[in-house]
């Protein structure tokens, strides 16, 4: 695929199912990831692989944790919450480290790992892999953080839904940059 046409063209898609993406595009979807611009080379960043048992383990993790912030949840939305992970064969979570730099701020380290997010869906649209990010209330959850193993300062960026398309692919918007992008000084 063309970069310009990847870069103009990429859209998400929600609507995931499996298999889930082969070790040759996970390998591309990754290196891409790695090649996110990042201040002073930290490698700010960790993913962890979720996938079959995984998902199972995650939605019980968020269930959990929604039980705790309702103890009157009912069964049906706790069984909603269980089954969120299961949208996908293959959940990438996204961690920012908080790495001590004289130069390079904690909110810089986030962004470096956001765009290592954006890298990664991009690498999946160029192979023709199903991308969606999201986040939402279980990504701050403590009792989700601390279910994942992250340590202090670490934090959630985004939980990317990976997998096979089982829905035709919307037309990717295309916002005038003249809306967005303005001389300055102005003229
Ligand atoms: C940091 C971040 C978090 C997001 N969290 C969610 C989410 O929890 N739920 C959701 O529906 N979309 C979420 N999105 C947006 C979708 O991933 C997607 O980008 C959006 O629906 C627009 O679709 P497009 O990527 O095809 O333009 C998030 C995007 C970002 C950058």
């Amino acid at each position: 695929m063309e970069a310009t046409e990847l870069l103009l063209n990429r859209v998400s898609c929600g609507k995931l199912t499996e298999p889930a993406p082969t070790a040759e595009q996970r390998e591309v979807m990754y290196r891409a990831a790695l090649r996110a611009a990042d201040h002073g080379n930290l490698q700010p960043w960790r993913f962890l692989e979720v996938e079959g048992e995984g998902l199972e383990r995650l939605g019980e993790l968020y269930a959990k944790a929604a039980l705790q912030d309702d103890p009157n949840l009912s069964d049906v939305q706790r069984e909603r919450f269980r089954k969120m992970p299961l949208r996908a064969p293959l959940v990438i979570v996204a961690i920012a480290k908080k790495i001590e730099h004289p130069k390079v701020p904690h909110i810089e380290q986030i962004l470096a790992t956001g765009a290592a997010a954006q890298n990664l869906i991009n690498g999946a649209f160029a192979v023709g892999v199903g991308a969606y990010w999201r986040s939402g209330a279980m990504a701050e959850h403590p009792e989700v953080k601390q279910g994942l193993g992250l340590e202090e300062g670490e934090q959630i960026i985004g939980f990317i839904y990976l997998g096979t398309r089982s829905a035709p692919l919307k037309t990717a918007p295309k916002p005038d940059p003249a809306d967005f992008f303005h001389p300055w000084p102005a003229k």
